[in-house]
């Protein structure tokens, strides 16, 4: 169903903005004439402002008919019956459209007129075989560039950085392999100009250093070979060329086009002369962009900052990205608040092929998705909304049968190879390439484990419906399902994981093929409070909290969750309802917590209440 018709709802679209009577700005919004037209799934906050209301309000409405829902939760199509019942108005549910609306494309097509180009510095992968030097490459320049910076400035990690060379300059990307470059790949991001393919002069070319290769040409990126460690001993820089002419890199020295250089990155041997290829190659590419366009690039890097709140690296392609833009990449938007580059300073304008990380995100976006600057705020939100019911709606599937790590020990008794299918959510961007690559490194001849999606932030309810539907079970490092998934996975039987060190999975994962899964402390979660208001006392930061499900304990451990991510673990030190001190609270009530030790809690935190009880597994 392609969902190829004009969609009603962009005729529909809300007029409160323009319609803008001179009424006092706190006064609800006048209730629009005729349907009002939500998406399938809409979220809480979404749901709430297409009516004119609070989301509190809405979710108050929503406990009074025995539904527990936070504010980024999606509703259902009976959810948003009977609410628009309560409220009196008639609403209407439509499917999004799976093709993006006219917005979405409208600049697609814009044309460059070429006297607008400007030359663009190259961007660069490096890619090869383990151990080969990729690393050490981008450490020595990384090192060079810092030496020349005068004042020695305060480094950022963010993912990407420029290296100076005369005077041009070439971005790296600093997540050397091959496996993050096809993955940005898979999401469409063609961010990369060249690829720098460091073969081991001891060693010669070996099985990544094919698969490099392969996802090099998959991407048609031009390649020049770094030739490492020409300093040792058994360093045969000829054996590699003639590998590699096999594999169709032939010398340019023996007559073909492909650019070797011999070097020695733990020296720093060759490698400016290994710059210099690079800016050759690059010039033969013209790579040019319109620096005065609106900006677009690629999000390379994402993660949840715990001051700053979810952050990207983007690398802008063309136009220029300005402090104060409104932002789109993928479901995620954004007013740029600040702009940092990989040296720390602040920048007002971040111009072609320059990295820059980016706060001010409404989530954490997802590396490998495309970036663009838009009109204005609203525009931006409502676009980012739209893909993110897209998403919602594409995974609004209809339900399986659930495994769990259980599951698997049976199935090894009968399965020749039991396939264990996962998702994966981690605190940063980071730990999830750690982990996939972990689970990748595994024993694969006892058991297949796939994963199906991997991602930054709290575990949802999508993720645990994606589970569900596809026989998997969900994985968090470091985060915590939200209140909604728990529910959902309880009910439905999904097993959800979290751990804190991945080799605690992996033993776990081991055990299960091995059928000595021990006897294991189960989690049982008491409660979730909302933190709604900070009181400072003498004897610390005292949470004003709301119960938004099950009890809060005195005593209990508890965990403080900010945006799914566990900030703090510890226990509920005290407990209290108006200045009493209590032995437990309950859903719907207000009471103060305090969690010794921990006085960096915000409003907007949610504070878990957990017991751990010792469970045999039978
Ligand atoms: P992975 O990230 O594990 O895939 O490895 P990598 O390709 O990033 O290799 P890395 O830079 O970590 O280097 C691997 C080892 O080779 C380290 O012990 C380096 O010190 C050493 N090494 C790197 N370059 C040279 C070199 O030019 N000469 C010598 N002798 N050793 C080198
Ligand atoms: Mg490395």
């Amino acid at each position: 169903g392609g969902g190829r018709h004009g969609g009603p709802q962009r005729g529909q679209r809300d007029t409160r903005g323009q319609a803008a009577q001179p009424a006092p700005p706190p006064a609800p919004a006048p209730v629009p004439a005729g349907p009002i037209r939500v998406p399938r799934a809409v979220t809480v906050e979404e749901f709430a402002s297409k009516v004119g209301r609070g989301p509190a309000e809405i979710i108050k409405m929503l406990l009074g008919m025995g539904e527990l829902k936070t504010i980024s939760q999606s509703l259902s199509d009976e959810a948003v019956e009977l609410l628009a019942d309560e409220l009196g108005m008639t609403i209407e549910v439509v499917s999004p459209d799976t093709e993006p609306g006219p917005e979405e494309t409208s600049e697609e097509t814009e044309e460059e007129s070429p006297e607008l180009l400007e030359p663009r510095s190259p961007v660069v992968t490096v890619m090869g075989h383990v151990d080969h030097g990729k690393s050490s490459i981008l450490q020595w320049y990384r090192k060079q560039e810092m030496l020349a910076l005068e004042a020695g400035g305060i480094t950022q990690a963010i993912g990407a950085y420029r290296v100076h060379n005369h005077d041009r300059t070439v971005t790296f990307i600093d997540t050397p392999g091959h496996q993050a470059f096809t993955q940005m790949r898979a999401r469409g991001a063609e961010v990369t100009d060249l690829v720098i393919l460091v073969v081991a002069a001891d060693d010669g070319v070996q099985p990544q250093t094919r698969e490099a290769l392969d996802h090099a040409r998959a991407a048609s990126v031009p390649v020049i070979v770094a030739v490492n460690k020409i300093d040792k001993e058994n360093a045969d820089p000829t054996r590699v060329r003639q590998q590699l002419a096999e594999l169709g890199l032939q010398p340019e020295e023996w007559g073909g086009d492909t650019i070797f250089v011999d070097v020695a990155a733990k020296q720093g041997t060759n490698l400016e002369e290994l710059l210099d290829m690079v800016h050759l190659v690059a010039d033969l590419q013209e790579l040019k962009a319109n620096p005065s366009a609106p900006a677009r690039g690629v999000a390379i890097e994402a993660h949840l900052d715990k001051g700053r709140g979810p952050v990207a690296t983007l690398i802008v392609q063309k136009g220029s990205l300005k402090i104060g833009a409104p932002v789109v990449c993928g479901p995620a938007w954004c007013k740029v608040r600040s702009m940092v580059d990989d040296m720390g300073h602040h920048l007002e304008v971040a111009g072609p092929s320059q990295p820059v990380q980016v706060s001010g995100w409404s989530r954490v976006p997802t590396a490998g998705d495309e970036f663009k600057a838009v009109r204005d705020e609203r525009e931006a939100k409502r676009i980012a909304q739209e893909r993110e019911a897209r998403v919602r709606q594409a995974e609004y599937v209809a339900a399986a049968k659930p495994v769990s790590l259980l599951d698997l020990l049976a199935k090894t008794q009968t399965d020749a190879l039991p396939e264990l299918r996962m998702i994966v959510k981690a605190a940063t961007q980071g730990a999830v390439e750690a982990l996939v690559d972990a689970l990748e490194k595994m024993d694969q001849k006892k058991v297949r484990s796939t994963v199906l999606r991997s991602g930054v932030g709290a575990i949802t309810e999508n993720d645990v419906t994606l589970a569900l539907a596809s026989g998997a079970i969900v994985v968090g490092f470091n985060v915590r399902p939200d209140v909604g998934a728990r529910q959902l996975g309880e009910r439905e039987g999904v097993d959800i994981r979290t751990y804190q060190v991945i080799y605690h999975l992996l033993n776990d994962i081991e055990a299960a093929t091995k059928g000595l899964l021990a006897p294991v402390q189960q989690e049982v979660v008491l409660g979730t409070a909302q933190v709604r208001q900070l009181f400072r006392t003498p004897r610390g930061v005292i949470a004003g909290s709301y119960v938004l499900e099950g009890k809060i304990v005195r005593n209990a451990s508890a965990r403080v969750l900010r945006d799914g991510a566990i900030v703090y673990t510890g226990t509920i030190g005290s407990l209290r309802r108006f200045k009493e001190d209590v032995r437990e609270v309950l859903t719907g009530f207000e009471c103060g917590i305090g969690i010794p030790d921990f006085n960096d809690i915000k409003e907007g935190d949610t504070i878990e209440a957990y017991e751990v009880r010792e469970v045999a597994q039978t």
